[in-house]
């Protein structure tokens, strides 16, 4: 069945079987139909999220702790947004001024959040499997906001989610045969790698362009297309997403200078033409304009999705936090 026979007719098993999953730390090996659920779950957010009135209390008495241990602006406040809007408690840990700047290590710091009894516990951590170490150690289900090179699964979903809403009123809900091209430092980024496993998982047809040095070994393993052309990798594409270069993960020189860098990787107007006409642009941000993205195609009205992704990333994060804490709040169905 395709994903969206799934999403319209077969929906998915009922109860904690649609999402039977203790946390959300990636989304490799998700079944096609956990991932509708999600998205399914966040349309909900969406519109409530645009009335004047955002609160629900379905969250009501439960307390979250954001623990970032990397720097983060929209999605910290996009979690701490989410949470709120549900009327959870939420309290951000300020890890500079933490006691992991002291020396403590992953695991103690993990054991002092569960002894706090938090309800749910979202991390960021610049080491890849550092989430899974914590969420190991905690009673609550854990979500992972970014670690390391390994994962962002809720930016997958959002991105998923921009696509369904911006696409499919024309294309009937169909991922299947969805051109996706993805552009930039795929090699340091797990915005690429949740983006690949939920839109392979869905039925999309992606493919990774990036300088040879900015390329994985191996990708085509993901169920992708590599290329270093991006003319090539644009040919007829119905999505560009574009990735900024991660000086911070990088050691020693991968690119030869910005300029070069634009001049072949950059999207500009010129080159978003050999995409499909109405082809969406998509950034997770930060954006390093005139480098990877030019200022006309990020602000482009109508194609370029970058606030619409802020936007989504806020309902998406208030499904996932929603449907985790269910088993806590003792939801019917979820055993
Ligand atoms: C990304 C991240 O932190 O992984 N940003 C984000 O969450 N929106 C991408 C990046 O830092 O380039």
């Amino acid at each position: 069945m395709t994903s969206a026979e799934l999403s319209q007719t077969g929906r998915y098993p009922a109860g904690s079987l649609a999402f039977p999953h203790r946390g959300l730390l990636g989304l490799a090996g998700l079944a096609p139909h956990e991932l509708l659920f999600l998205l399914d779950e966040a349309e909900q957010w969406v519109e409530l999220n645009r009335q004047p009135q955002k609160r629900a209390d379905r969250l009501a008495g439960l307390t979250i702790i954001n623990a970032f241990f990397e720097n983060s602006t929209r999605t910290l406040l996009s979690f701490e947004i989410a949470g709120k809007r549900l009327g959870a408690d939420v309290v951000n840990m300020a890890v500079a001024q933490s006691s992991v700047k002291k020396g403590e290590t992953l695991i103690d710091t993990a054991m002092t959040l569960n002894a706090m009894r938090a309800d749910a516990i979202v991390i960021r951590h610049g080491s890849s499997g550092a989430v899974r170490l914590i969420a190991d150690k905690v009673d609550c289900p854990v979500l992972n906001a970014g670690d390391g090179q390994h994962e962002h699964p809720t930016q997958g979903l959002l991105d998923a989610l921009t696509i369904r809403q911006a696409l499919f009123d024309k294309r009937k809900g169909e991922f299947n045969g969805l051109i996706v091209t993805i552009c930039g430092d795929i090699l340091h980024s797990r915005v690429a790698r949740s983006n690949i496993h939920c839109l392979t998982t869905l039925g999309a047809e992606v493919r990774v362009c990036a300088p040879p040095a900015l390329m994985p070994a191996g990708i085509e393993q993901m169920k992708v297309t590599p290329y270093h052309d991006f003319d090539k990798a644009l040919a007829g594409a119905d999505v560009v997403m574009m990735l900024r270069l991660q000086q911070e993960r990088m050691e020693g020189q991968f690119i030869p200078s910005p300029r070069e860098y634009r001049h072949l990787y950059g999207l500009t107007l010129h080159r978003l033409a050999l995409a499909k006409p109405d082809a969406l642009v998509m950034h997770p941000g930060p954006m390093n304009r005139g480098v990877e993205i030019d200022s006309n195609v990020a602000d482009l009205a109508g194609r370029s999705m970058i606030t619409r992704q802020v936007e989504m990333g806020v309902a998406m994060r208030m499904a996932c936090l929603e449907v985790l804490t269910r088993k806590a709040r003792g939801v019917e169905g979820w055993a």
